[in-house]
């Protein structure tokens, strides 16, 4: 009986992972909900800027919607979506900002916030964390 039902179980695990073998590797991008998803994240993101006191001064004489454009393409790179970053490099962007460890953190919470806003659950919006993390060297005190 025992091995019955552990044959049954494996046959239908391998049943489900044949019909539909990208379930078990959905890309971040996907699990993000895609261009859609995605842009419902950056929207949230810039109304949590605009409000911000600390963070929206950097912003206040920038195009949004060039930034609109360029983050959500980074977003949809980074994810492994279908999307190659055309914007500038990160340094180059950020650079005469002077860009502090706070305020780094702030605009974290803010994203962070904006996914949560945004029905992503939260190990997705820890990876695509983990996968901006690497870029904070390339923004602080410039
Ligand atoms: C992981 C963190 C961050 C990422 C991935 C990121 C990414 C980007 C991208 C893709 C752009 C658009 C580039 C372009 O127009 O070609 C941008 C612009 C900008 N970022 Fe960041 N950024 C980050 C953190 C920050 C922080 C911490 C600040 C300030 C506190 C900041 C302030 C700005 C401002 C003000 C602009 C607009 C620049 C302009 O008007 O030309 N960013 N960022």
């Amino acid at each position: 009986m025992m091995i019955r039902s552990l044959l049954c179980s494996g046959t239908l695990l391998m049943a489900t992972s044949w019909i539909n073998p990208a379930m078990a590797e959905d890309t971040l991008y996907e699990r993000l909900g895609g261009a859609e998803g995605i842009s419902v994240v950056v929207d949230h993101f810039i109304d949590e800027i605009s409000f911000d006191r600390r963070i929206y001064p950097f912003f206040k004489d920038s195009d949004i919607e060039r930034f609109r454009n360029k983050f959500s393409e980074q977003l949809c790179a980074v994810s492994d979506g279908p999307c190659i970053y055309s914007g500038d490099d990160m340094p180059t962007v950020h650079t005469g900002m002077n860009i502090s460890e706070t305020d780094f953190n702030r605009v974290v919470e803010l994203l962070q916030k904006a996914m949560a806003d945004s029905g992503i659950p939260y190990t997705d919006q820890n990876r695509l964390l983990q996968r901006l993390a690497p870029l904070r060297g390339e923004m602080l005190h410039r």
